[in-house]
């Protein structure tokens, strides 16, 4: 046989050893994730809100409702005035003057690119507020928190192994349709996933949440 059969020969069973084998690298192809470019439900837009609204809808931010604290400020359960009940990120202020600039233009950033993301298993963005100095972002809120508490066994539930699965897919599936960058046109790098990055719904569906 000549010798550049011979390596595409071997290239070809190298190849087909490799689709069998569980710990070699396979492209999404292969997994076959049909819902990348999904017709979910769009919001027209993100909707603003006010800071008494904000106020209203945590218990001036009572302890109570208060779900978490990250990099970028505390995270409270509110209810909006509609009935809806959502997840408030408050932005802390920066702690230098300088730096305020650079704070408004990465929250401006941000609320315009969240804005236009919508996957099943991307945290949406509902709103923002921008009132004054106070700065906060409004997203759907998931009931069961975030990963890392449930595989720290914080939660009292138990993930079984289907349920664990079904959250790696779905957190895969979130950040497919980050890098495919067909929400904008261009790739998006996510740059924190982390399981406190991975929220769950009521239904142990999992989300990917961006920005803190
Ligand atoms: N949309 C949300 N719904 C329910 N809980 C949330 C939501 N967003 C954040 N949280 C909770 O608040 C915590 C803090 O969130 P975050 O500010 O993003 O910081 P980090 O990602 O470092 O934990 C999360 O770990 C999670 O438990
Ligand atoms: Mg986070």
């Amino acid at each position: 046989m000549p010798f550049g059969l011979v390596t595409a020969w071997k290239r070809r069973l190298a190849k087909s050893s490799d689709q069998n084998d569980p710990w070699k690298y396979k492209s999404l192809e292969y997994w076959q994730l049909d819902d990348r470019r999904p017709s979910a439900k769009r919001r027209q837009r993100s909707s603003v809100y006010t800071l008494k609204e904000m106020e209203e809808a945590t218990s001036s931010f009572g302890d109570e409702n208060l779900l978490g604290k990250g990099g970028f400020g505390r995270v409270y359960k509110g209810t909006l005035s509609s009935g809806e009940v959502v997840a408030i990120k408050k932005m802390e202020l920066p702690s230098f003057k300088s730096a305020e600039g650079d704070r408004e233009r990465e929250f401006r950033v941000e609320v315009d690119i969240l804005s236009r993301l919508e996957h099943p298993n991307l945290v949406s963005l509902i709103g923002y507020c921008a009132d004054g100095k106070h700065r906060f972002l409004v997203y759907e809120f998931m009931q069961h928190g975030n990963l890392e508490d449930h595989l720290n066994g914080i939660s009292e539930m138990k993930m079984d192994w289907s349920q664990r699965l079904k959250v790696a897919l779905g957190a895969a599936k979130g950040l497919d349709y980050l890098h495919s960058g067909s929400a904008l046109g261009i790739p998006i790098v996510h740059r924190d996933f982390k399981s406190t990055n991975i929220l769950l719904n009521s239904s142990f569906e999992a989300k990917v949440t961006i920005l803190g």
